[in-house]
């Protein structure tokens, strides 16, 4: 990771702005590497920090971001800038349950999804990212295996984590019993599920 990167993730912790974890990070990088998507669609950019590590990444993949934060925006955008990625961003402002079915209806597909936003709205998110994935794409979700309560028997420690615990086990439930769709939970940072559609 260069420096700046290192920047972005100190700044992150120190704000409280919550950012992938390191081994999320690994593996996000290791799949785009790998895989070389062209077209990246993010939800939930927060300050650009997965959006650069997936961007430095693979010199060809541009990403489509969604963020509803104006400061997390501002911040975005300075960082992209300082790496010279602005070009290859272009960032979707507004609440993702609003900006999301905009962007369905102008029928872009993508190589990669980043699943990494509002996690209550995660479910509802399903069917308006299935369509927008490439036959051959894969699809990425953070934090579902949201502090260990998800599975593994840690007991709900907040009463407010309740309903991000209940959507993430909905959400897991729904894909990996999707008779259309390869899906691989893994326990990585916050828990990954990754999804990719079989073959017709
Ligand atoms: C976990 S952070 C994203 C971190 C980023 N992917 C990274 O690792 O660098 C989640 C982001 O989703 C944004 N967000 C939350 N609810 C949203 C919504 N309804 N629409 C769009 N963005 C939202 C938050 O403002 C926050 O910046």
């Amino acid at each position: 990771m260069n420096d700046y990167l290192q920047q972005m993730e100190t700044f992150a912790r120190q704000n409280k702005i919550p950012v992938i974890l390191p081994p999320t990070r690994e593996f996000l990088c290791n799949l785009v590497a790998s895989k070389k998507p062209n077209s990246i669609l993010e939800i939930g950019m927060a300050i650009g920090f997965s959006a650069s590590c997936m961007l430095l990444s693979y010199d060809k993949a541009k990403v489509v971001d969604l963020e509803a934060s104006l400061p997390n925006i501002a911040l975005a955008k300075q960082n992209f800038k300082a790496l010279g990625l602005e070009d290859r961003v272009e960032i979707i402002v507004g609440d993702c349950i609003k900006t999301l079915p905009n962007l369905v209806k102008t029928g872009q597909k993508f190589d990669m999804i980043f699943l990494d936003g509002p996690k209550g709205l995660y479910v509802d998110m399903i069917d308006m990212l299935l369509p927008m994935l490439n036959d051959d794409g894969v699809w990425v979700s953070d934090n579902v295996l949201f502090k260990g309560m998800v599975r593994g028997g840690k007991p709900i420690t907040e009463h407010r984590y309740i309903n991000t615990v209940q959507t993430m086990q909905k959400f897991l439930q729904i894909l990996e019993n999707h008779p259309k769709l390869n899906t691989k939970t893994l326990d990585i940072g916050d828990g990954l599920c990754v999804v990719t559609k079989k073959e017709k």
